[in-house]
């Protein structure tokens, strides 16, 4: 078996060739190019020749992959392959939705597909292990990277955690279109305070267990084979150092038998953190806490084996570390060929096939979400309308592909100008009126926003005078979400609130088509424009699946997985919120309850939310609460429109008084279903000691019994109530 194998290996292994494997450096040399002679490079080369790196990063293709891993296997004392990772976040080459806009799909067989997908073509350019799924739950619409996540939901982003891991790894590791996932980040990174990327996370008890471990908890039983932790601290101890986390509670209470590889940098930025005092003191804090792989910080490699030979670190930890590296490289089927996935011929065919296109199509459809439609403007007529299309974005390439999506080359995004036109009956007539961006939109570079230039905008009003319908694309550029980009605004950045106002003031037949990778707070809009469609930042096909919605070839049937606040000031907002010991108004004009002065509490569009171009009418909720196992909940649905259409229907749950609080709502049950025209079904849901228990301040999960109430409807603003006692 592969224990046996992994012990039998270990026996072999120098301390030196042991710590080698806990070490993973990034892509560091031209690697088919000559030998490195001096400086870091040559020293990392060095490194890999004897077999002091377990893994790189950042290597990709074929014929580099290749390259090192001959280096590790062919020139290293025990020729043990390297694992090569990447952020294969959504989508490799072949870019889906961002996974923030994916989650509005609700639908976990596409959002496995989608994953799956990504793990094909990035396994067929060598990679076998991908950072991702980020499963991090996040309240804040000012943090970046909320558009990697799924959302504000623990009970939906646990879903989408398990079918992510499924798609990335199938049911077979050693599958050469499988790749190993890594579920991240442990513990907290959503929490940032004040949405700013990096900083303090302090939460207590009862939402580390009911809110940001549930996604873990799931992608660990769901069999992920690696975890990374994060750059924050947690109550005061940085993940990366952080025993409670790492130790007591994924190895030891979860029993996770994969490994754990820090984030980039991670262990030094504990010194930062004025955690540890020095490199070296990082890296004992960082082993001892349990991280097993030392990412880009080249401290394991350095510091370890004196620590161990000074007894400040106990071998049996490196060993430990060790065996569940090479416990997944073995799954991963490493050890039988290392070259399994570098196959030159495999490459070519796989990338951008065709099938891979159709996949991220159909995902970028189900992810679009109808906020608002008045007088059924869309969808659009097929033919004889004038349609002025404005908005830089709309004709934008590479935009869509949106951010952390790093091996995609710029422009290979169909745009919405291209997606539009592939429909011949209408004449559509384009300018982008400004421009969303200036200068260069790099990923690591900071974006300038367009505030001041406004040239564009008389030509974007005339084609929009003589047009029947104004279709504007505008929103945050793809690069302007994810790592590194929180914001403290969250409207429409630089003119395109002014361009929106002046093309409305020549025709209000606007369709508002947002491209965003986060909430946005957009009033003004809601309160004028009768037309807004969700569209994110949909990936390769992006142009299409917005035209095929905007045209009715696909019904709109995404619901939002954040909360869109009225205004930035509500940060953070969300559904599940506790009730407080004032929770309402106890008099007209009276001040004394938990409000604002200047904004009310309510979002603009609730979690969930998102129309279809049918209705659906819900009825008939009946609680059974006779048998003690499982409460038997049942309502029906009924397509009351005029077109076929799909619908989440969407479970609430509130335990009405509990030893510790319990939030207003909380989703525990949604069934994505399709109804014809005046179809009617019947739903069952089950609701067990599962859905209706809890974390106690202790981390132990309880179920109360006492009053219940059971929420049912097509968004968190739900429809259905009953009340129900849990005996
Ligand atoms: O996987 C990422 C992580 O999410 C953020 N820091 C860098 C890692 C590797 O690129």
């Amino acid at each position: 078996s592969i224990e046996i194998k992994v012990d039998s290996l270990l026996t072999l292994m120098t301390l030196e060739e042991k710590i080698g494997q806990m070490n993973q450096y990034n892509g560091f040399w031209n690697v088919t190019g000559p030998v490195p002679k001096d400086g870091d490079a040559a020293k990392k080369y060095e490194d890999l020749r004897k077999g002091y790196v377990g893994s790189m990063l950042n290597v990709t293709g074929v014929e580099n992959v290749r390259a090192v891993q001959k280096i590790a296997v062919e020139e290293s004392r025990l020729g043990i392959p390297l694992i090569i990772g990447f952020d294969v976040i959504h989508g490799f080459k072949t870019i889906s939705p961002i996974p923030l806009a994916e989650s509005a799909s609700w639908d976990l067989e596409a959002i496995e597909r989608s994953a799956q997908v990504a793990a094909e073509e990035a396994a067929a350019s060598g990679i076998n292990w991908t950072f991702a799924p980020m499963i991090d739950i996040s309240r804040d619409a000012r943090w970046g990277r909320v558009m990697e996540g799924a959302g504000e939901d623990p009970y939906l982003g646990s879903k989408i955690a398990i079918a992510r891991v499924k798609g990335f790894q199938g049911d077979d590791l050693s599958k050469v279109n499988t790749i190993a996932a890594c579920a991240k980040h442990f513990a907290g990174y959503g929490f940032s305070e004040s949405g700013k990327d990096y900083n303090t996370v302090d939460v207590g008890t009862s939402t580390l267990y009911n809110i940001i471990f549930p996604p873990f908890i799931a992608a660990k039983d769901a069999g992920v084979a690696t975890f990374m932790n994060s750059f924050n601290e947690l109550n005061g101890i940085p993940a990366t150092g952080n025993k409670y986390l790492q130790r007591d509670i994924l190895k030891s209470k979860w029993d996770f038998k994969g490994f754990m590889v820090s984030d980039w940098g991670s262990i030094s930025e504990m010194i930062n953190h004025k955690y540890a005092k020095d490199g070296k003191h990082a890296a004992e804090l960082a082993i001892n806490a349990g991280s097993d792989m030392d990412m880009e910080s080249n401290l394991y490699v350095k510091e370890l084996a004196g620590l161990v030979r000074e007894g400040k670190v106990k071998e049996e930890l490196i060993d430990d570390a060790v065996k569940r590296i090479l416990r997944v490289k073995f799954q991963l089927g490493l050890f039988d060929d290392p070259y399994k996935y570098c196959n030159e011929s495999r490459e070519k065919e796989i990338i951008g096939k065709q099938e891979f296109h159709d996949a991220v199509l159909d995902v970028a459809k189900k992810s679009i979400v109808l906020l608002k439609n008045e007088n059924n403007l869309l969808p659009l007529k097929k033919n004889g309308q004038k349609i002025a299309l404005i908005g830089a974005l709309a004709g934008d390439k590479t935009s869509p592909l949106g951010s952390w999506r790093i091996a995609a080359d710029d422009g290979t995004a169909v745009s919405v100008l291209e997606g539009l036109k592939s429909y011949s009956g209408n004449s559509i007539i384009y300018e982008k009126g400004a421009d969303v961006t200036i200068g260069k939109t790099e990923f690591i570079s900071e974006l300038t926003i367009n505030e001041t230039d406004t040239s564009g905008f008389a030509k974007a009003i005339a084609v929009a005078k003589s047009a029947d319908v104004v279709v504007m694309v505008l929103g945050e550029h793809g690069l302007q979400s994810g790592e590194g980009r929180s914001r403290v605004n969250l409207d429409l950045p630089g003119v395109q609130q002014e361009l929106l106002e002046a093309v409305y003031k020549v025709n209000k037949n606007i369709v508002l088509v947002l491209n965003n990778g986060r909430p946005l707070a957009i009033n003004w809009a809601d309160e004028h424009i009768p037309a807004i469609v969700e569209a994110w930042h949909l990936g390769t096909q992006s142009g299409h699946a917005i035209a095929q919605v905007l045209y009715g070839d696909y019904n709109p049937s995404g619901k939002l997985p954040m909360t869109f606040p009225k205004h930035v000031g509500q940060m953070p907002l969300y559904y599940n919120y506790k009730a407080t010991g004032r929770p309402t108004i106890p008099a007209p004009g009276l001040v004394f309850w938990a409000h604002y002065q200047d904004e009310v509490n309510e979002p603009l569009y609730p979690f969930g939310h998102g129309l279809s171009y049918t209705t659906f009418k819900y009825s008939n909720l009946k609680v059974d609460s006779s048998n003690m196992k499982e409460i038997v909940v049942s309502f029906d649905l009924k397509n009351t429109g005029k077109v076929k259409g799909k619908e989440v229907a969407q479970l609430y749950v509130q335990d009405l008084y509990a030893s510790v609080t319990r939030p207003v709502k909380e989703l525990k049950g949604f069934e994505l279903l399709e109804l014809h025209p005046n179809e009617s079904k019947t739903i069952k849901f089950l609701l067990t000691d599962k859905e209706l228990g809890f974390y106690d301040n202790t981390g132990q999960f309880i179920v109360e019994p006492g009053e219940f109430k059971v929420f049912i409807g097509g968004s968190s603003k739900t429809i259905l109530e009953q009340q129900f006692e849990l005996k």
